[in-house]
């Protein structure tokens, strides 16, 4: 199996590490200080502090859009033959009505376009709430992660992870598609917020 390094221990970092533990794959875990944050220390991975070199082939961005800036500043320059892995929601919080991207572009694209050439960038995990990750369901049905990105190879080893896990995973297209797959996080976390569905809860596809 693969490699994933995850940046961020919060609610998604965990449920992503979840994952990943079920999948076979080896983890690592980049934090910004001691304490593994929202979960309890796994013993199954790495953990290592901010600025130290990544180990795996996948990288999770688990932190919010505001510190790309921060993890951009550390890693940029040492992500070469890796992918990376976008999962932001970038809403605005203050007013629950927008995303902090322009509305023809998302944040992997802007990831993207930060990063060098070569740096392959997917969107992933964005539409599903942290909870249907670590459980494996939506209540109703196996949890879907749809995903999006540019680069066949980087796809193929996303989807590996995903589905090793024993989640579905469904390929969305190009990253262009990313902007879509934000509008529906985006969606989800406003109807989770107001209470029209439960945080347990998520979109599935049908087939
Ligand atoms: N929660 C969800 O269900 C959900 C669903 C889909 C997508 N997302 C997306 O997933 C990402 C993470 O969300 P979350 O809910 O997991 O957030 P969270 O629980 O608040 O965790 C955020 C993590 O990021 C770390 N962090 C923040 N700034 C950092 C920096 N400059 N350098 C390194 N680490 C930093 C935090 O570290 P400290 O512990 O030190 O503060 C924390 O470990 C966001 O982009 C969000 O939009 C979330």
């Amino acid at each position: 199996m693969t490699s994933v390094s995850i940046i961020g221990t919060g609610k998604m970092g965990s449920a992503i590490a979840e994952i990943a533990a079920r999948a076979g794959a080896d983890i690592q875990i980049i934090r910004r200080r001691a304490g593994a944050g929202s979960s309890l220390e796994r013993s199954d991975a790495v953990y290592g502090m901010v600025g130290d070199d990544l180990t795996g082939e996948l990288v999770v961005l688990a932190v919010p859009y505001e510190a790309y800036p921060s993890v951009l500043e550390q890693y940029r320059d040492r992500l070469a033959g890796k992918t990376v892995i976008d999962i932001a929601n970038p809403i605005d919080f203050t007013t629950y009505d927008e995303l902090q991207v322009p509305a023809d572009s998302s944040t992997a694209v802007e990831l993207s376009q930060a990063l060098p050439a070569g740096v392959a960038v997917v969107k992933a995990f964005n539409v599903n709430l942290g909870d249907t990750l670590s459980t494996g369901t939506n209540g109703t049905t196996t949890t879907t992660v749809l995903f999006a990105g540019d680069d066949a190879e980087a796809k193929i080893a996303v989807a590996a992870l995903i589905e090793a896990s024993g989640l579905r995973a469904i390929d969305a297209g190009q990253l262009s598609r990313a902007r879509e797959l934000e509008a529906m996080g985006f969606l989800q976390i406003v109807l989770a917020a107001t209470g029209k569905t439960r945080y347990e809860s998520g979109f599935t596809l049908l087939q």
